[in-house]
């Protein structure tokens, strides 16, 4: 599976993968695309190849869509070729970086619509597992989203709700909702569930896991009861969140989280395989 830390994983002061002696305040770099290797763009290849086989009737229409327009697969992207596509979809831009960045960083630059998109690739031998996002999973699991207008206008209102969180004391509660759903969120479609979380999407073996096995639950979508779930860094999730569609995530995370803070923090959290009384765990074909 794809293991990796996201913006609730890391800890200041930890070492971090990449070379941040080039970032501007933002931590934004240049790509420096010619610097990538021959085995780098065939690494890439090869984890394209496999994603691809593992897309149809599994990841989300959008998904699907949008990765035939970005013609991604001959080897590692050029950013600014795939941002200009993307500005002119939804507005949103592509920056590099060298890797994880803070909190405020990063979450100011989704309220500003741009993406930080991480500039190395993985050694072959973390083909099937990494600890912090690479490039692939960056991009290939995250930018095709952004073409939905509604997921994009979502994700800028999370970054500004981050934000404003930070200064609430709510930011663990959101890093959850953010990891539910951005990263491993489920979505129905008229053929049955499909996947539209980029953690899942760069992912080999957790693709097929989250749709299939009775191992996990699936649970259809509810701000509250998501920011109230712990969940798993190093193993696939044993629940999954269902939203309808996007205007659902859209519309049930717009009203003012203030006082949602203010109650969830006077209750314990739930560990991440909790069946509560009266809750439907999703029923598969
Ligand atoms: N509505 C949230 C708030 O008021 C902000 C937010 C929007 C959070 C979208 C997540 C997603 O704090
Ligand atoms: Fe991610």
């Amino acid at each position: 599976d794809d293991f990796f830390a996201t913006v609730a994983e890391k800890s200041d002061g930890a070492a971090l993968r990449g070379d941040y002696s080039k970032i501007d305040a933002q931590y934004v770099v240049k790509q420096d695309w010619d610097a990538y290797t021959p085995e780098q763009h065939a690494l890439w290849r090869r984890l394209y190849q496999r994603q691809a086989k593992l897309i149809p009737g599994r990841a989300c229409d959008v998904f699907i869509e949008s990765l035939e327009l970005l013609n991604i697969g001959d080897g590692i992207p050029r950013f600014v070729d795939s941002s200009d596509l993307l500005f002119k979809a939804t507005g949103w831009t592509l920056v590099a970086v060298p890797g994880l960045v803070p909190d405020h960083t990063f979450f100011e630059h989704l309220a500003n619509r741009r993406f930080p998109v991480t500039v190395w690739l993985r050694d072959p031998e973390e083909f099937d597992y990494i600890v912090e996002p690479d490039v692939f999973h960056d991009f290939f699991g995250h930018v095709p989203l952004l073409f939905n207008p509604i997921f994009a206008d979502h994700l800028q209102e999370y970054g500004k709700g981050a934000l404003k969180a930070m200064k609430l004391d709510g930011l663990a509660m959101l890093a959850r909702l953010y990891w539910y759903t951005v990263e491993f969120g489920l979505i129905q479609s008229p053929e049955g569930l499909r996947v539209y979380g980029a953690g899942i999407l760069s992912s080999g073996g957790e693709i097929e896991h989250c749709l299939t096995s009775p191992a996990s639950l699936r649970l259809p979508f509810d701000v509250e009861r998501v920011m109230r779930t712990l969940y798993k860094i190093d193993s696939y999730q044993e629940t999954y969140f269902v939203i309808d569609d996007f205007q659902q995530l859209f519309n049930d995370t717009a009203p003012d989280f203030t006082p949602m803070y203010e109650r969830l923090k006077a209750l314990q959290p739930l560990p991440a395989n909790t069946l509560l009384p009266g809750e439907t765990n999703l029923a598969l074909k």
